[in-house]
Formats: structure tokens, C-alpha cells, sequence
């Protein structure tokens, strides 16, 4: 061959053939080839190529979209009588997943406080499968210190996961933190355009096996089209996160002298109570931030609608700035004790900042809250 496309082919086949049994029997023995396409795709593997590198990890799998990454790398590894001890402060779907389908399961799930450093070393002290954490958290951006605690849980003989999604791999490297397998939404800054729902994990050989193996009889494998816009995404990733941290920054310390703005959480501020960890441990403080305005719930309302150029929306992390209201939607299946647990007022606004020219962003958020 002379030459080869410079982009991957999109390869939508959803089986392959053979020459022989023999070569068949091989492929299903020994994973040397294609032979369905919710096994594996040559496409889809091209991504997992690119997502493991980018993580530094030896491997990486891609799915249909962060839930079916997270609750598939989840049961991989946990069975009945297995525990699972988990950040509060997590996106409202992997609570659910954690605080309500996995109990049914018989397997311990412990909620612990980001801030109840004490909590976790004690449960990891007590014994444990698995130790999950995600930072920056949603919708309040918490960080999480993770390498002592991955250290902590390594010694009780744990897998250590982090969902990284709100980080990407540009402002965080989770496996020098220690990490065994990182999560991504690639729903958000990998895919970048809103144009995509997917998921990665990345870990090393040892793990890869077991979680292709769920993926594969679970079935939320990632499909071909996505697998190309996610990796287009991807080449422009380093670039759009430099300005989504710069923009966020910019965004976050108006808001912070806006005299309607209560508080505006943000961990590249001082007044973040994670700023110094988020210093050591991040290259970037990423383009999320949320903010509580002086006003009750119908209050933040009439100043969602009255955004023009953010746009009310859920989702986050791409190039166009997206506002929402936790409580209607990310976190809306919570209970109300649960939503004040993890710090979710009425009045929360949860921004993903996008690479708009910032000076419009803030004269849009400027007219809302006037
Ligand atoms: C931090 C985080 N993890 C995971 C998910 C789930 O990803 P997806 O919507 O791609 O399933 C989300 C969705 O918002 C998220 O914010």
C-alpha cells in the first residue's frame, strides 16, 4: 500500500468474515481480529489507542456514554457482599447508581463527605472493593486529594477509580495520582461540541480484560460514528481547554465581586476551601464553576431565562457555554435530604464555560443578574 487516509475510516460493519473456521475459531479464542462489532471495531479501536495514550495508561475501552462507562467498570469488579465506599459529592447519576441499584444487588455502598477525610480513611481501614471518587466534583467543584487516599485503599488491596471527566486528561493525570482506572464522560470535553453522547475508561492491561468482557455482554460499546467525532475532538482538545480555563477564570473572579452573587465556587479562586490541593494537583483549573445567587428558587429562574448567548441547557464541556440549575435537572432525582447532604441549593447555577469571547459571556451574565 502507497498510501493510507490521514483520518481513520469509518468502519460501520457490524460483523466480518472468514476464510476459514479455523481463523474464526482463533478471533473468539485468543480476541486476534474483528468478528462483531460489539466486541471490537476497528475504529473504535483507533479511539482506545489515542484515549490511553493521552491518560498514559496501557490500555483504554470506549463506550456509549459515561453511565454505561462507569457502571460497567463498576460491576466488573464488584459482586454480591462486595463494598464500595464513594464520594458524596458526585454526579447525580452515579449516586444513583451507587446510593439506590447497587445495594439491591447486596453489595455495601458507603457515601462519605468529600470534607470527612477521617470517614474515608476509616472505611478503607475497615476493608473494601473498591474506592470511587470523581474530582473536580459536580455541580460544586470540590477536589479531592486522591493520592493519599489511592495509597490508603492500595494497602487494604482496592481498586482505586476517578471519574476525571470535569478535569479532562488536560488538567489532571489520574494514573500519577494513582489511579487504577480513570472514567471520562467523553459526553463532554473530549468530544467537545455537544454533538456526541460516549464514555471512556483507561487503566493498565491487568484490568482491560475483565471490563471488555462486561462491556461486551452488557452491550454499551461505543458506535463507529461517535468513535470518529470523538476522536476529532480529541485532536483540538489541548487548545480548547486552554481557553476553557482561562475564560472560566476570568468568568468566575466577575462573578465573585457581583454584589447579587452570594458565592461562586471555583477552584481557581483563593476562596475556594480546595484552591491549595486543586494548585498541586491540577495543570489548569478547568471550565466548570457554579454560583448561588441572592435570590430564591423562582428568582434563579427568571435569571436562567434571561440569559441570551449562555444557553439553558444540561451537558457540559463544549465550545459553547451551557447554564443550569442542578436542582431541575443533573440532581433532580435526589431526594431533598440528599440534595442539601451534597450542598445543592435552590439557588445553584452550574456553569460550563465555553471559548467564547469571554467579554460577551460577561455582559450576558451581567444583564441577567441586573
Ligand atoms: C462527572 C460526570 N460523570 C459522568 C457523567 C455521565 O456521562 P454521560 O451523560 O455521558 O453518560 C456526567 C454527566 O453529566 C458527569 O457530569
Amino acid at each position: 500500500m502507497k498510501s493510507t487516509p490521514i483520518t481513520p475510516p469509518i468502519c460501520l460493519s457490524a460483523t466480518y468474515k472468514f476464510a476459514s473456521s479455523d481463523d474464526l475459531i482463533d478471533v473468539v479464542q485468543n480476541r486476534s481480529g474483528h468478528i462483531y462489532s460489539r466486541w471490537d471495531n476497528p475504529t473504535i479501536q483507533e479511539t482506545e489507542k489515542v484515549m490511553a495514550e493521552i491518560e498514559g495508561y496501557q490500555s483504554a475501552l470506549a463506550f456509549s456514554s459515561g453511565m454505561a462507562a462507569i457502571s460497567t467498570s463498576i460491576l466488573a469488579f464488584l459482586e454480591k457482599g462486595g463494598k464500595i465506599v464513594y464520594q458524596r459529592q458526585i454526579y447525580g447519576g452515579t449516586f444513583e447508581l451507587l446510593n439506590d441499584f447497587l445495594p439491591r444487588l447486596g453489595i455495601e455502598t458507603i457515601a462519605i463527605d468529600c470534607d470527612n477525610l477521617e470517614g474515608f480513611y476509616s472505611e478503607i481501614e475497615k476493608g473494601l472493593t473498591i474506592l470511587y471518587l470523581e474530582t473536580p466534583t459536580n455541580p460544586l467543584l470540590r477536589i479531592v486529594d486522591v493520592k493519599p487516599l489511592a495509597d490508603a485503599a492500595h494497602r487494604k488491596n482496592a481498586l482505586v477509580m476517578l471519574d476525571s471527566t470535569f478535569a479532562s486528561p488536560i488538567n489532571q493525570r489520574p494514573k500519577d495520582l494513582g489511579v487504577d482506572i480513570t472514567i471520562h464522560s467523553a459526553t463532554k470535553y473530549l468530544g467537545g461540541h455537544h454533538d456526541i453522547t460516549a464514555g471512556y475508561i483507561c487503566c493498565d492491561n491487568e484490568f482491560v480484560n475483565v471490563i471488555w468482557n462486561y462491556r461486551k455482554i452488557i452491550g454499551g460499546v461505543m458506535d463507529p460514528l461517535t468513535a470518529f467525532l470523538a476522536l476529532r475532538g480529541i485532536q483540538t482538545l489541548e487548545l480548547r481547554i486552554q481557553r476553557h480555563n482561562d475564560n472560566a477564570q476570568t468568568i468566575a473572579q466577575f462573578l465573585e465581586n457581583h454584589k447579587k452573587v452570594k458565592i461562586v465556587h471555583y477552584p481557581g479562586l483563593k476562596s475556594h476551601p480546595d484552591y491549595e490541593v486543586a494548585k498541586r494537583q491540577m495543570n489548569g483549573f478547568g471550565g466548570m464553576l457554579s454560583f448561588e445567587i441572592n435570590t430564591d428558587f423562582e428568582g434563579t429562574k427568571k435569571f436562567m431565562d434571561n440569559l441570551k448567548i449562555i444557553t439553558l441547557a444540561t451537558s457540559l464541556g463544549g465550545v459553547s457555554s451551557l447554564a443550569n440549575q442542578p436542582i431541575t435537572n443533573t440532581h433532580a432525582a435526589l431526594s431533598p435530604e440528599a440534595r442539601a447532604k451534597a450542598g445543592i441549593s435552590e439557588s445553584l447555577v452550574r456553569l460550563s464555560v465555553g471559548i467564547e469571547n469571554p467579554e460577551l459571556l460577561i455582559k450576558d451574565l451581567k444583564q441577567a443578574l441586573d
